[in-house]
Protein backbone atom coordinates (compact mmCIF):
# COMPACT_ATOMS: atom_id res chain seq x y z
CA UNK A 1 0.00 0.00 0.00
CA UNK A 2 1.45 3.69 -0.72
CA UNK A 3 0.70 6.90 0.90
CA UNK A 4 1.06 10.61 -0.02
CA UNK A 5 1.56 11.37 4.08
CA UNK A 6 3.04 8.62 5.40
CA UNK A 7 6.12 6.83 4.73
CA UNK A 8 6.46 3.22 6.15
CA UNK A 9 9.87 1.09 6.54
CA UNK A 10 10.34 -2.03 7.91
CA UNK A 11 13.29 -2.91 9.65
CA UNK A 12 13.38 -6.78 10.94
CA UNK A 13 10.65 -6.99 13.43
CA UNK A 14 10.03 -3.36 13.41
CA UNK A 15 8.02 -1.44 11.00
CA UNK A 16 8.75 2.98 11.19
CA UNK A 17 5.57 4.10 10.38
CA UNK A 18 6.18 8.21 9.80
CA UNK A 19 4.00 11.47 9.16
CA UNK A 20 5.20 13.17 6.26
CA UNK A 21 4.15 16.16 6.30
CA UNK A 22 7.23 18.45 7.28
CA UNK A 23 6.35 21.94 5.94
CA UNK A 24 3.51 22.02 8.20
CA UNK A 25 5.14 19.68 11.25
CA UNK A 26 3.60 17.11 10.43
CA UNK A 27 0.04 18.46 10.92
CA UNK A 28 -2.96 15.98 10.14
CA UNK A 29 -5.82 16.67 7.53
CA UNK A 30 -8.95 14.42 6.55
CA UNK A 31 -5.92 12.60 4.33
CA UNK A 32 -3.75 11.83 6.99
CA UNK A 33 -6.16 11.06 9.10
CA UNK A 34 -7.36 8.37 6.98
CA UNK A 35 -4.23 7.18 5.58
CA UNK A 36 -3.07 6.44 9.54
CA UNK A 37 -6.54 4.78 9.94
CA UNK A 38 -6.41 2.29 6.57
CA UNK A 39 -2.79 1.84 7.67
CA UNK A 40 -3.85 -0.01 10.93
CA UNK A 41 -6.83 -1.44 9.34
CA UNK A 42 -4.20 -3.05 7.32
CA UNK A 43 -2.08 -3.83 9.64
CA UNK A 44 -4.65 -5.71 12.02
CA UNK A 45 -5.49 -7.57 8.76
CA UNK A 46 -1.66 -8.62 8.08
CA UNK A 47 0.39 -7.71 11.00
CA UNK A 48 2.71 -9.65 8.41
CA UNK A 49 5.49 -10.88 12.04
CA UNK A 50 5.98 -7.16 13.10
CA UNK A 51 6.39 -7.05 16.84
CA UNK A 52 6.57 -3.43 17.19
CA UNK A 53 5.65 0.24 15.37
CA UNK A 54 7.66 3.57 15.69
CA UNK A 55 5.65 6.32 15.06
CA UNK A 56 7.90 9.00 14.11
CA UNK A 57 7.58 12.53 12.91
CA UNK A 58 9.41 13.92 9.35
CA UNK A 59 11.54 16.80 10.06
CA UNK A 60 11.59 19.26 12.87
CA UNK A 61 8.56 17.85 14.72
CA UNK A 62 7.09 14.99 15.89
CA UNK A 63 3.18 16.59 14.91
CA UNK A 64 1.89 19.97 15.25
CA UNK A 65 -1.64 18.39 15.62
CA UNK A 66 -4.47 19.54 13.63
CA UNK A 67 -3.95 21.31 10.83
CA UNK A 68 -5.36 24.88 11.13
CA UNK A 69 -6.03 25.56 7.51
CA UNK A 70 -8.17 22.10 7.51
CA UNK A 71 -9.75 22.70 10.80
CA UNK A 72 -11.02 26.34 9.31
CA UNK A 73 -11.92 25.16 6.15
CA UNK A 74 -14.12 22.34 8.05
CA UNK A 75 -15.97 24.72 10.64
CA UNK A 76 -17.71 26.26 7.90
CA UNK A 77 -19.16 22.83 7.06
CA UNK A 78 -22.59 21.57 8.59
CA UNK A 79 -22.60 20.30 12.28
CA UNK A 80 -23.53 16.86 10.97
CA UNK A 81 -20.47 16.95 9.12
CA UNK A 82 -18.31 17.88 11.27
CA UNK A 83 -19.72 15.71 13.50
CA UNK A 84 -18.80 12.75 10.78
CA UNK A 85 -15.23 14.21 10.58
CA UNK A 86 -14.85 13.87 14.83
CA UNK A 87 -15.75 10.62 14.72
CA UNK A 88 -13.29 9.89 11.65
CA UNK A 89 -10.61 11.19 13.62
CA UNK A 90 -11.60 10.12 16.87
CA UNK A 91 -11.81 6.33 15.45
CA UNK A 92 -7.95 6.86 13.85
CA UNK A 93 -7.17 7.11 17.40
CA UNK A 94 -8.56 4.32 18.48
CA UNK A 95 -7.20 2.23 16.20
CA UNK A 96 -3.79 2.94 17.12
CA UNK A 97 -4.85 3.04 20.30
CA UNK A 98 -5.31 -0.58 19.65
CA UNK A 99 -2.94 -1.64 17.88
CA UNK A 100 -1.86 -5.61 18.68
CA UNK A 101 1.40 -4.89 18.92
CA UNK A 102 3.39 -2.21 20.86
CA UNK A 103 3.52 1.52 19.62
CA UNK A 104 6.77 3.06 20.23
CA UNK A 105 6.12 7.44 20.56
CA UNK A 106 9.75 8.50 18.99
CA UNK A 107 9.30 12.01 19.78
CA UNK A 108 11.64 15.02 18.49
CA UNK A 109 10.47 18.84 18.23
CA UNK A 110 6.69 19.10 19.08
CA UNK A 111 3.78 17.11 19.93
CA UNK A 112 0.99 19.49 20.29
CA UNK A 113 -2.65 19.20 20.21
CA UNK A 114 -3.58 16.02 18.30
CA UNK A 115 0.36 15.37 18.42
CA UNK A 116 0.16 15.28 22.30
CA UNK A 117 -2.86 13.23 21.61
CA UNK A 118 -1.04 10.48 18.89
CA UNK A 119 1.91 10.15 22.37
CA UNK A 120 -1.11 9.20 24.29
CA UNK A 121 -2.19 6.27 21.91
CA UNK A 122 1.60 5.43 22.42
CA UNK A 123 2.31 1.93 24.64
CA UNK A 124 5.71 3.41 25.17
CA UNK A 125 7.02 7.17 24.42
CA UNK A 126 10.48 8.24 24.41
CA UNK A 127 10.77 11.66 24.13
CA UNK A 128 14.21 13.87 23.04
CA UNK A 129 15.27 16.01 26.29
CA UNK A 130 14.42 19.13 24.26
CA UNK A 131 10.68 17.95 22.86
CA UNK A 132 7.82 20.56 23.50
CA UNK A 133 3.98 19.28 24.81
CA UNK A 134 1.26 21.08 24.67
CA UNK A 135 -2.67 20.40 24.77
CA UNK A 136 -2.73 24.40 23.05
CA UNK A 137 -6.71 23.81 21.78
CA UNK A 138 -8.12 26.64 24.23
CA UNK A 139 -5.83 28.72 22.70
CA UNK A 140 -7.43 28.23 19.32
CA UNK A 141 -10.83 28.16 20.48
CA UNK A 142 -11.80 24.92 20.51
CA UNK A 143 -10.90 21.66 23.00
CA UNK A 144 -8.59 18.70 22.60
CA UNK A 145 -11.95 16.44 22.61
CA UNK A 146 -11.49 13.44 20.83
CA UNK A 147 -7.74 12.88 22.28
CA UNK A 148 -9.07 13.08 25.76
CA UNK A 149 -10.13 9.92 26.65
CA UNK A 150 -6.62 8.38 25.61
CA UNK A 151 -4.92 11.77 27.33
CA UNK A 152 -6.52 11.19 30.39
CA UNK A 153 -5.87 7.58 30.82
CA UNK A 154 -2.52 8.34 30.48
CA UNK A 155 -2.00 11.86 32.66
CA UNK A 156 -5.17 11.35 34.47
CA UNK A 157 -7.79 14.36 35.32
CA UNK A 158 -5.79 16.98 37.69
CA UNK A 159 -3.58 16.74 35.22
CA UNK A 160 -5.42 17.07 32.26
CA UNK A 161 -8.03 19.78 34.36
CA UNK A 162 -4.39 22.16 34.29
CA UNK A 163 -3.09 21.83 30.69
CA UNK A 164 -6.54 21.86 28.97
CA UNK A 165 -7.46 25.17 30.65
CA UNK A 166 -4.40 26.61 30.38
CA UNK A 167 -3.11 25.33 27.00
CA UNK A 168 0.32 25.62 28.20
CA UNK A 169 2.81 24.34 26.33
CA UNK A 170 5.26 22.21 28.55
CA UNK A 171 8.76 20.57 28.87
CA UNK A 172 9.89 16.59 28.09
CA UNK A 173 10.75 16.68 31.81
CA UNK A 174 6.86 17.48 32.56
CA UNK A 175 5.58 14.97 30.08
CA UNK A 176 7.82 12.10 32.31
CA UNK A 177 6.24 12.94 35.60
CA UNK A 178 2.74 12.39 34.48
CA UNK A 179 3.64 9.39 32.57
CA UNK A 180 2.65 10.74 28.70
CA UNK A 181 6.28 9.82 27.78
CA UNK A 182 8.53 6.84 29.34
CA UNK A 183 11.62 7.67 28.96
CA UNK A 184 13.67 11.54 28.20
CA UNK A 185 17.08 11.39 26.32
CA UNK A 186 19.27 13.46 24.31
CA UNK A 187 18.04 13.74 20.53
CA UNK A 188 20.72 11.60 19.36
CA UNK A 189 19.95 8.56 21.94
CA UNK A 190 16.58 8.30 20.82
CA UNK A 191 16.95 5.40 18.42
CA UNK A 192 19.29 3.36 20.78
CA UNK A 193 16.89 3.60 23.58
CA UNK A 194 13.72 2.57 21.38
CA UNK A 195 16.34 -0.19 20.27
CA UNK A 196 16.44 -1.31 23.83
CA UNK A 197 12.82 -1.35 23.88
CA UNK A 198 12.17 -3.40 20.69
CA UNK A 199 14.42 -6.25 22.44
CA UNK A 200 12.37 -6.50 25.17
CA UNK A 201 9.40 -6.78 23.35
CA UNK A 202 10.82 -9.40 21.02
CA UNK A 203 11.82 -11.28 24.04
CA UNK A 204 8.12 -11.85 24.90
CA UNK A 205 5.35 -13.76 23.19
CA UNK A 206 3.24 -11.68 20.64
CA UNK A 207 0.34 -12.86 21.66
CA UNK A 208 0.72 -12.42 25.30
CA UNK A 209 1.93 -8.89 24.33
CA UNK A 210 -1.27 -8.22 22.66
CA UNK A 211 -3.31 -9.87 25.07
CA UNK A 212 -1.68 -7.65 27.40
CA UNK A 213 -2.84 -4.84 25.95
CA UNK A 214 -6.45 -5.88 25.69
CA UNK A 215 -6.28 -6.44 29.41
CA UNK A 216 -5.35 -3.35 30.29
CA UNK A 217 -8.38 -1.85 28.03
CA UNK A 218 -11.13 -4.14 29.66
CA UNK A 219 -9.87 -3.66 33.53
CA UNK A 220 -9.54 0.02 32.91
CA UNK A 221 -13.49 -0.27 31.61
CA UNK A 222 -14.66 -2.74 34.09
CA UNK A 223 -16.97 -0.93 36.34
CA UNK A 224 -15.17 -2.57 40.21
CA UNK A 225 -13.05 -5.06 40.68
CA UNK A 226 -15.55 -7.38 41.16
CA UNK A 227 -16.69 -6.74 37.66
CA UNK A 228 -12.55 -7.07 36.38
CA UNK A 229 -12.74 -10.64 37.76
CA UNK A 230 -14.19 -12.53 35.05
CA UNK A 231 -12.28 -10.44 32.94
CA UNK A 232 -8.96 -11.30 34.49
CA UNK A 233 -9.94 -14.79 35.43
CA UNK A 234 -10.60 -15.66 31.44
CA UNK A 235 -7.82 -13.93 30.09
CA UNK A 236 -5.28 -15.87 32.76
CA UNK A 237 -6.98 -19.02 31.24
CA UNK A 238 -6.84 -18.20 28.03
CA UNK A 239 -3.49 -17.72 27.77
CA UNK A 240 -2.17 -20.24 29.92
CA UNK A 241 -4.10 -22.79 27.47
CA UNK A 242 -2.50 -21.02 24.56
CA UNK A 243 -0.02 -23.08 22.45
CA UNK A 244 1.96 -19.93 22.72
CA UNK A 245 1.63 -19.78 27.00
CA UNK A 246 2.16 -23.39 26.63
CA UNK A 247 5.43 -22.97 24.50
CA UNK A 248 6.49 -20.21 26.98
CA UNK A 249 5.85 -22.21 30.32
CA UNK A 250 7.47 -25.49 28.89
CA UNK A 251 11.11 -22.91 27.50
CA UNK A 252 11.35 -21.74 31.19
CA UNK A 253 11.22 -25.05 33.05
CA UNK A 254 13.81 -26.60 30.09
CA UNK A 255 15.93 -23.50 30.55
CA UNK A 256 15.74 -22.93 26.57
CA UNK A 257 14.29 -19.69 24.88
CA UNK A 258 11.20 -19.84 23.27
CA UNK A 259 10.62 -20.76 19.93
CA UNK A 260 9.26 -16.64 18.89
CA UNK A 261 12.15 -15.41 20.85
CA UNK A 262 15.36 -17.32 18.50
N1 LIG B 1 -1.56 23.61 11.28
C1 LIG B 1 -1.16 24.15 10.12
N2 LIG B 1 0.09 24.62 9.89
C2 LIG B 1 0.96 24.47 10.90
C3 LIG B 1 0.63 23.90 12.13
C4 LIG B 1 -0.71 23.45 12.31
N3 LIG B 1 -1.13 22.87 13.44
N4 LIG B 1 1.73 23.92 12.92
C5 LIG B 1 2.70 24.47 12.21
N5 LIG B 1 2.25 24.83 10.98
C6 LIG B 1 3.00 25.47 9.90
C7 LIG B 1 3.31 26.92 10.23
O1 LIG B 1 2.20 27.75 9.92
C8 LIG B 1 4.51 27.17 9.35
O2 LIG B 1 4.07 27.41 8.04
P1 LIG B 1 4.84 28.50 7.09
O3 LIG B 1 6.20 27.87 6.86
O4 LIG B 1 4.01 28.55 5.88
O5 LIG B 1 4.92 29.76 7.89
C9 LIG B 1 5.23 25.82 9.34
O6 LIG B 1 4.26 24.86 9.77
C10 LIG B 1 6.39 25.76 10.29
O7 LIG B 1 5.92 26.21 11.56
P2 LIG B 1 6.85 27.01 12.59
O8 LIG B 1 6.00 27.49 13.69
O9 LIG B 1 7.68 28.02 11.84
O10 LIG B 1 7.83 25.81 13.04
P3 LIG B 1 8.63 25.65 14.40
O11 LIG B 1 9.49 24.44 14.17
O12 LIG B 1 9.26 26.91 14.81
O13 LIG B 1 7.52 25.27 15.51
C11 LIG B 1 5.55 24.13 16.36
C12 LIG B 1 6.81 24.07 15.45
C13 LIG B 1 4.77 22.83 16.15
C14 LIG B 1 5.98 24.27 17.83
C15 LIG B 1 4.70 25.34 15.96
O14 LIG B 1 4.53 25.34 14.55
C16 LIG B 1 3.33 25.38 16.58
O15 LIG B 1 3.20 25.69 17.74
N6 LIG B 1 2.28 25.08 15.79
C17 LIG B 1 0.91 25.19 16.25
C18 LIG B 1 0.49 23.91 16.92
C19 LIG B 1 -0.95 23.98 17.41
O16 LIG B 1 -1.43 24.98 17.91
N7 LIG B 1 -1.63 22.83 17.26
C20 LIG B 1 -2.96 22.65 17.74
C21 LIG B 1 -3.86 22.42 16.61
S1 LIG B 1 -5.45 21.94 17.22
Amino acid sequence: MSYEFLTIRREGPVEHLTLNRPDVRNAFNAEMIGELASWAANFQRTPDGVRAVVLNGAGKAFCAGADAAWLAKIASHSEEENVRDATVTSRMFRALDELPVPLIGRVQGAAIGGGAGLAAVCDIVIAADDAVFGFTEVKLGIIPAVISPFVLAKIGPSAARELFVTGARFPAARAYKMDLVHAVVPARELDDTIERYVAEIVAGGPEAIAAAKTLIRDVSSAGSTRDAESVTANALASRRASAEGQEGLRAFLEKRKPRWAK
